[in-house]
């Protein structure tokens, strides 16, 4: 099939079709969140000439559903003159969210934490043959936002705050659900998402403005996205916000300049929802709807998650009739939408799927998220000087409580069977709570635990009842945070733990029982006046349909927790410096002696969490002192288990410039690696720097290096080199 000479045949309106995406509220009955209406859909696919459809009304469908759809609707296509195959785009955020019986992993933030880029690519690779099983070729997946707002409702979603993480891994996803061909039955097309700038919000509300100087937005918020272009990601979906005054969707120097000219991406723009109209509704740069689609298309854009109507067809065909939007622009997006329907093999195959039935949630890709589950567990404290609390002894009697002890939307976040995630009729009865799952391990008169399974139930906040329960045991295992939430649903005006869990927390001290934290959240909640008192404290994260089992096994010794964090957990709320800050955010003058805090304080500094076992590492070695251009600086170091048992250990290198002309950041991530080391056992490790990794974004806006001194730091040790003198 020959994709200049089908452009050729289509007229304006097929054309602009194409460029349309609509939601499945579209081809759904109204009264129905699952039943097909067959008018409507012949209304979208053969009097619309829709290209592209997306989402689900409420929640996942069965496979057996999916076959049902998507045979639907590309059987509307063979009503079609041109019949051009829809493509069907989908949410499976962490793992197949909308395809019932799917198998779902940690989220991203912790996923960061495991250091661990083989878990990352095996979830993905998961996350693309269950979500292509269900014919659906087009995954808006991953997130390459750097997560520099913890206040922001998607933080969860992200890879945590510094760059270079987020890129690795993020592009690690994208190698992982492309494969090597689009048309494989295990493969789905990628979407980086949501270019450029939108995980920081000013005010932490999402889709709300940000204000981020060119150079910033260069040395954080674009490498990543850079890192997807050169693994060749599929597609892009623009963020909602606006930078500086300009909405990112009218963004011509966003989206052509940047994206297309500097980065080089050749694949699909798609927008993200509603966001063309929106530059009229809300964000006011376009008098009429119109306008707002002339604005987005001309800025770049190539196709519109409209996603309720046809105005946007309507509109478009008329301002290219008008010659507002040249023809040009419309054939350039429509042949990027038939080269990707091209490429995912939709024309001869536009079911999407293999003969082979796909079994979901097999015994192996449980295995696949228990792992991740289990590798995402960070402890960040661990009983006081050399006396641990954890793990804690099979033989106690424990009082298990607060709100995320005996709940299951918590362990999943957003993206779990419903959008929002929180509906606990929706999760399979095969999920654990930690409480089912400590009883398991345990024994039933081993637990006492009278939390209940809806998050906000009255008796998980009880303060009487913990008092009267905590009389009869040893320890008290407290699992807090925070119930599912995703996007604008999920704000919060504060990063405090909320005060009902605080009072519960303070009780449960005062009972003079050991009190271990378990914080199951999307993002940091703000526990200053807890941590001193708490016996031993775990971050769990979003750990997923087997995170109960990944606590429990971390509680009780059975798993090593190895977790590092992927953020600067937050001590104050008003204190939220990332790692990577300037030498002047670290404040230091005349009043050194009234500053109690230096200006980098955090809770948990990124990079912090604990073992169950002990690591040393050897010396640190740079195979050069004085480097240039072309060449590549070898650092090396060996660690060695030294304590009592096996464990992993995420060990990161930085480094930092030591002067230059543009203030430099503390330290910045350059490499990173997980390893895995028996009791005793001892492994080299070896990173290779180069010029791109002294690099920064000059004043002139491009990326430079100076010659000068710089550092390297690994596992606490710190090596000198220069470069170019
Ligand atoms: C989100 C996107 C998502 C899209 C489609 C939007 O609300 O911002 O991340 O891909 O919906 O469901």
């Amino acid at each position: 099939m020959n994709i200049k000479t089908l452009l050729r045949k289509l007229t304006l309106e097929e054309k602009v079709g194409q460029m349309t995406q609509v939601t499945s509220h579209l081809y759904l009955k109204d009264n129905s969140s699952d039943e097909i209406d067959p008018k409507k859909l012949a209304e979208a696919v053969v009097n619309k000439k829709v290209g592209s459809i997306l989402n689900v009304k409420t929640h996942a469908f069965s496979l057996k559903k999916w076959d049902e759809v998507i045979g639907a609707i590309q059987g509307q296509v063979l009503k079609t003159k041109n019949k051009i195959p829809v493509l069907y785009g989908i949410d499976s955020i962490h793992g197949a969210t909308y395809v019932k019986g799917a198998t779902l992993f940690p989220h991203n933030i912790g996923m960061a934490a495991t250091r661990n880029n083989d878990l990352v690519a095996a979830a993905a690779k998961v996350t693309a043959i269950e979500t292509r099983a269900a014919g659906i070729p087009w995954n808006f997946d991953p997130v390459f936002d750097v997560g520099r707002v913890p206040a922001w409702a998607r933080f969860e979603e992200t890879f945590g705050e510094d760059p270079y993480l987020c890129g690795q891994m993020a592009g690690t996803a994208v190698t992982a659900y492309q494969g090597d061909d689009l048309r494989a039955t295990d493969t789905v097309a990628a979407c980086m998402k949501h270019f450029l700038g939108y995980s920081s919000p000013d005010s932490g509300h999402d889709r709300t403005p940000t204000n981020i100087s060119e150079n910033q937005l260069r040395e954080i918020f674009l490498p990543p996205f850079q890192e997807a272009v050169d693994r060749g990601v599929a597609t892009v979906m623009i963020n909602s916000g606006e930078i500086n005054g300009v909405p990112v969707h009218g963004s011509y120097k966003l989206l052509t300049t940047i994206l297309r000219k500097e980065l080089k991406f050749k694949g699909l723009a798609v927008t993200d929802w509603e966001d063309i109209i929106r530059l009229h509704t809300r964000h006011r740069i376009a008098a009429t709807p119109k306008e707002a689609v002339g604005i987005a298309i001309n800025a770049g854009i190539d196709m519109s998650m409209v996603p309720f109507d046809f105005s946007f067809t309507k509109h478009l065909i008329a301002l290219v009739k008008e010659g507002v939007v040249p023809m040009k622009r419309i054939d350039e997006a429509v042949t990027r939408i038939l080269q990707l329907k091209k490429d995912l093999g939709l024309f001869d195959n536009p079911l999407g799927k293999g003969a082979e039935e796909v079994k979901l949630n097999t015994t192996e890709t449980q295995q696949v998220s228990l792992a991740a589950a289990r590798a995402t567990m960070t402890l960040v404290k661990n009983g006081k000087g050399k006396k641990t609390s954890l793990p804690l002894s099979k033989k106690v009697k424990i009082l298990l409580a607060g709100p995320a002890a005996n709940n299951v939307s918590c362990l999943h976040g957003s993206w779990s069977w419903t959008w929002q995630g929180k509906e606990v009729k929706q999760y399979p009865k095969s999920v654990k709570t930690i409480h089912k799952a400590l009883t398991e391990k345990l024994g039933r008169g081993n637990v006492i635990c009278f939390s209940k399974s809806k998050y906000e139930a009255a008796d998980n906040f009880n303060i009487k009842k913990l008092q009267a329960a905590a009389k009869k045991v040893d320890q008290i295992v407290l699992c807090l945070g925070e119930d599912a939430y995703a996007e604008g649903p999920g704000y919060s005006p504060t990063l405090l733990l909320d005060d009902r869990q605080m009072a519960l927390a303070h009780a449960a001290i005062q009972t003079g029982k050991p009190v271990i934290l378990v914080m199951v959240q999307g993002r940091p909640r703000i526990i200053r006046k807890l941590v001193p008192d708490a016996a031993a404290i775990l971050l769990a994260y979003r750990p997923g349909p087997l995170g109960a089992e990944a606590i429990v096994e971390t509680l009780l010794g059975e798993n090593n927790p190895s977790g590092k964090l992927a953020f600067s957990y937050p001590r104050y709320s008003n204190d939220l410096q990332t790692y990577d800050h300037k030498y002047s955010a670290e404040v230091q003058e005349l009043e050194a002696a009234i500053i109690t805090d230096g200006g980098y304080n955090p809770q948990w500094a990124f990079g912090h969490g604990l073992s169950y076992t002990e690591f040393e590492f050897g010396k640190l070695k740079l195979s050069k002192k004085n480097i240039k251009k072309g060449d590549i600086l070898k650092v090396s170091t060996s660690v060695k288990n030294i304590g009592k048992r096996a464990g992993s250990i995420g060990v990161d290198c930085f480094i930092r410039d030591c002067y230059a002309s543009v203030t430099p950041a503390v330290k910045r991530l350059k490499r990173y690696v997980s390893v895995e080391l028996a009791k005793g056992e001892e492994q080299k490790i070896v990173f290779e720097l180069n010029e791109q990794d002294l690099s920064f974004i000059g004043q002139n806006g491009k990326r430079i290096v100076e010659a000068g001194d710089f550092e390297v730091m690994v596992g606490g040790m710190v090596g000198r080199f220069k470069w170019g003198v």
